[in-house]
């Protein structure tokens, strides 16, 4: 993965932050490590289900949405997710779904989610009596009532290591069965996260709080690939809910998609307010790709350029486009989206969101805000006495 900065001087390495992470790493740094062997056999003994229905919400699907999007491939069952409590997209997803060929897997740290589980309690009601064996539980070890709820049924379940929060899950069972079960290749995934530069992660945090404290309090992040918008929304709320925790700390995520988000935001990002910090993921190399045959005289230029190399292109005129303007800008790029190259970027992401909180001198593994929203919501839901 190889980044370029554009209209930022380069820090020099903070050697004490750097050496307190070698003496004492956060929790998610050795999930690489752990073994994975169950979650492969159980996808290698699950290929007959055809269609799989994830239930969680935030760092609880996020993962599995990143990574069946960017590592299905034509043998992969159907994913489909339940997060919102919107019963139109509820309705859609069920008049897809046969529920005697569908995999449920309820993803929830806690255990207790309301959302996750209220989408649960209707869904297992359409599964009928042989719910048992078409359920698969990630949760904690120890508590939470679908920890309780598995025990008592004898579902299937994986655990959730109790010191690994829902947004820094994905190379827990949380994103890795999902993975397994598209047919990623979970040692290539975890051997990509192993490879991750954890010196590049704090050179690119010391960056972006330098950014953020001259006033770039938006950090924008457009992904040059369709199959890399789950990812861009995993990274969203990476950097929100683990940044934002004061009302003098906290940086704004915007994601966009290109070459899409051109024709909606450039405009923008190029002469609107100079307040983000903009960061671009491009890919080399797609694939299969499509030439353009026979074009029109006025679009002579376009022969046989691939769609590729057109994408391309437009990566390379946005990002001129906006150091002309003296836009901060990083640019990465990936060779292409496999596995080693998405377990290299989360625990890239991971490790510089870490890293910007011990520079901005916030926890950036709690949430308090989200948990005074679930309190509340109990408190409207559940009758008075
Ligand atoms: O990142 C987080 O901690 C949150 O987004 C949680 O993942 C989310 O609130 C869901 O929580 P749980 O996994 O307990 O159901």
């Amino acid at each position: 993965m190889k980044i370029k900065f554009s209209n930022i001087s380069q820090p020099t390495l903070n050697s004490k932050i750097f050496a307190d992470f070698k003496k004492n790493p956060p929790a998610f740094f050795a999930l690489p490590k752990s073994d994975f062997s169950e979650i492969e056999k159980f996808a290698a003994k699950n290929k007959q289900w055809r269609q799989v229905l994830i239930i969680g919400i935030g760092g609880s699907s996020l993962p599995a949405r990143t990574l069946t999007a960017a590592l299905s491939g034509k043998n992969s069952p159907e994913f489909y997710f339940l997060e919102n409590l919107d019963p139109t997209s509820a309705k859609r997803i069920f008049t897809k779904l046969d529920f005697k060929k569908t995999l449920v897997i309820v993803i929830s740290k806690s255990g207790g989610t309301l959302e996750t589980l209220a989408n649960f309690f209707v869904v297992k009601k359409f599964l009928g009596n042989a719910w048992r064996k078409q359920v698969v539980v990630i949760t904690e070890s120890e508590k939470g009532f679908l920890r309780e709820l598995a025990k008592k049924e004898k579902l299937t379940t994986f655990e959730i290591p109790a010191e690994i929060g829902g947004r820094f899950s994905i190379l827990s069972p949380v994103g890795l069965l999902p993975a397994a079960l598209a047919g990623a290749n979970l040692g290539e995934l975890l051997d990509g996260a192993r490879k991750a530069d954890a010196r590049k992660a704090l050179n690119f945090a010391q960056l972006q709080a330098a950014e953020f404290q001259r006033g770039k309090n938006i950090t924008t992040f457009c992904v040059y690939a369709d199959t890399l918008k789950g990812f861009a929304k995993w990274w969203e709320q990476l950097l929100a809910e683990s940044i934002g925790k004061s009302s003098k700390i906290g940086i704004t995520p915007e994601i966009a998609v290109g070459v899409t988000d051109q024709h909606s935001k450039l405009q923008l990002w190029a002469d609107g307010p100079n307040d983000k910090f903009f960061t671009f993921l491009g890919v080399r190399n797609f694939g299969k790709d499509f030439k353009i045959p026979n074009p029109p005289k006025d679009f002579g230029f376009l022969k046989n350029k691939s769609m590729q190399q057109i994408l391309q292109a437009e990566f390379l005129a946005t990002t001129k486009s906006l150091v002309e303007r003296r836009r901060p800008l990083a640019i990465l790029e990936i060779e292409k989206i496999d596995e080693e190259s998405l377990g290299k970027l989360a625990q890239f992401w991971m490790l510089e969101v870490y890293f910007l909180g011990k520079l901005l001198k916030v926890n950036p593994f709690s949430q308090p805000g989200v948990e005074r929203g679930k309190i509340l919501t109990k408190k409207i839901l559940k009758p008075t006495n």
